[in-house]
């Protein structure tokens, strides 16, 4: 079984397309054993409560201190005994010691065809808005692995979405939104493939 740990700051959409796939028995041979929160508030606790998977908060109000912060975070994923890490809506950048710790092990979600509308203050709603602004006809989706840039490592999964006339920031990050979901779950099972051939 790969033990899955799930790093978030939010809702949580995505953390749920992970539950739901493992759930419903689309991904196999992954269990969620984790979820770490940047944000007390977020949805994302809930959701883990849920489905009776142990979460914690780690974020700057607990751990103001960078270096402590990561050393947390580090101590979180290796308590759990931790395979893979997914950066499902994670708005925080890691620290190069645990992209070390873990390199070739943790995977982030990305609301834009990266290399398109990506990297420093491309997150959340602000990637929707600039593909506006840009008037591109495409924007989309990527699951990539994380190395020590913003957005640059190598690429899993990428899935094209429309971008619709009149469409809002809100109305295409819905659709985003909903492709994440899919090629979520599809990088996983990729993952998991991927381990078990060694
Ligand atoms: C998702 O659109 C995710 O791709 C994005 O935040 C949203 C979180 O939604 N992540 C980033 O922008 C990171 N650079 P969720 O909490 O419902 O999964």
């Amino acid at each position: 079984m790969l033990r899955i740990s799930v790093l978030v700051s939010g809702g949580g959409t995505n953390l749920q397309a992970i539950i739901d796939g493992i759930e419903s028995g689309s991904i196999q041979g992954a269990e969620l054993v984790r979820v770490i929160s940047s944000n007390p508030e977020a949805y994302s606790l809930e959701r883990a409560r849920k489905h009776q998977i142990p979460s914690v908060v780690i974020g700057k109000m607990n751990y103001p201190d960078r270096r402590e912060r990561t050393k947390a975070i580090l101590s979180a994923l290796e308590e759990a005994q931790t395979d893979l890490v997914i950066l499902a809506g994670y708005m925080s950048i890691l620290e190069p010691d645990l992209i070390e710790a873990y390199r070739g092990r943790i995977i982030n979600i990305h609301p834009s065809l990266i290399p398109q509308f990506c990297g420093t203050g491309f997150y959340g709603k602000h990637v929707h808005e600039a593909v506006l602004s840009a008037g591109v006809l495409e924007s989309g989706a990527t699951v990539h692995y994380v190395d020590e840039g913003v957005d640059t490592g190598p690429i899993i999964i990428q899935e094209k979405v429309s971008v619709l006339e009149g469409d809002s920031p809100e109305a295409l990050a819905a659709r985003v939104l909903e492709t994440e979901h899919k090629i979520l779950q599809e990088a996983v099972k990729i993952v998991i493939a991927s381990k078990r051939q060694r």
